[in-house]
């Protein structure tokens, strides 16, 4: 088995395309989270920054439109041909199909930065001491990680309604596995990242509330695409069940309706550190 097998097929399957397919609705939503991880990431003008994970290219294009060089690398051929159909002669970007984890890299970036591109490595030691390698000696990091579930009621709030009537899993889920929670303990991202050979770690909390659809109807569609009711899709067979879990997740969630849409608290990690 090769490095991040699982998540080079995942994202290059039917998540991958989902991903693109609804990569407006997902840079709406997210870019008030990124837009203030990239203020506190500093000035970027002039610099090459190289953007993991960096899916259908929306941060990219952003910290160009900031002055820097931007290289986004991604493993999801799906999502990053829909980054290359967002490319105009005017932006110093460009965009490569390589695992992040094991890329063998130049050593002349001066920023590597993330927006949720990097809690999905099965070796994250492994692969983070390898990202510091992109960095020139007084180069930084700086990236986005999900907090725990339970402090993302965008995400809590329709997984806890649809739960009663999902399977129960056979054994617990590792929290730790490559996944959008795996870096949801604070102390483990900085032993992760010191362990990797980073210094200066920091990983303060960074929250805001998240438009997740401008009607209850939008949002539920675009969690069953994407998020915690693609599982009602996926593992429940029977028509009716299906009704009475969707019913559940819209009886949760319309309390958050108000007239700028459905509106939902999220918190993560600002993670930021020195080669
Ligand atoms: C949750 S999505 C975030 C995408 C994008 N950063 C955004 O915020 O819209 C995670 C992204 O990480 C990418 N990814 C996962 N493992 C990777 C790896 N080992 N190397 C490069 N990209 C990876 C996935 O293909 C996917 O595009």
């Amino acid at each position: 088995m090769t490095a991040n097998e699982e998540q080079i097929e995942f994202w290059n399957g039917k998540a991958g395309e989902v991903w693109a397919d609804a990569h407006t609705q997902l840079d709406l939503m997210l870019a008030p989270l990124s837009d203030t991880a990239l203020d506190l990431a500093g000035p970027v003008a002039g610099l090459r920054v190289l953007d993991v994970g960096g899916g259908c290219g929306a941060t990219t294009f952003a910290i160009a439109e900031r002055g820097a060089s931007v290289w986004g690398i991604d493993i999801s051929a799906p999502m990053l041909q829909q980054a290359a159909k967002r490319v105009t002669d005017e932006q110093d970007v460009r965009f490569s199909e390589a695992d992040a984890a094991v890329h063998s890299f130049s050593g002349d970036h001066e920023l590597v930065f993330s927006r949720f591109g990097v809690m999905f490595f099965d070796d994250p030691v492994a692969a983070f001491a390898n990202l510091r390698t992109a960095l020139s000696p007084q180069g930084r990091l700086t990236f986005l990680c999900w907090q725990a579930p339970q402090l993302n009621p965008w995400i809590s709030v329709p997984a806890g309604a649809v739960q009663p009537f999902l399977p129960v899993p056979s054994s617990a889920p590792d929290p730790r596995a490559p996944g959008p929670f795996a870096f949801s303990e604070r102390d483990y991202v900085v032993e992760v990242l010191s362990s990797a050979g980073f210094n200066n770690v920091a990983c303060e909390p960074l929250t805001a509330t998240l438009t997740v659809g401008r009607t209850l109807d939008d949002a539920l569609e675009f969690q069953t695409r994407i998020g915690p009711l693609s599982r009602v899709l996926a593992e429940i067979e029977e028509d009716a069940v299906r009704v009475s879990a969707m019913d559940a997740a819209r009886t949760a969630l319309e309390g958050y309706l108000s007239a700028e849409g459905l509106r939902l608290d999220a918190a993560c990690w600002l993670v930021k550190a020195d080669r």
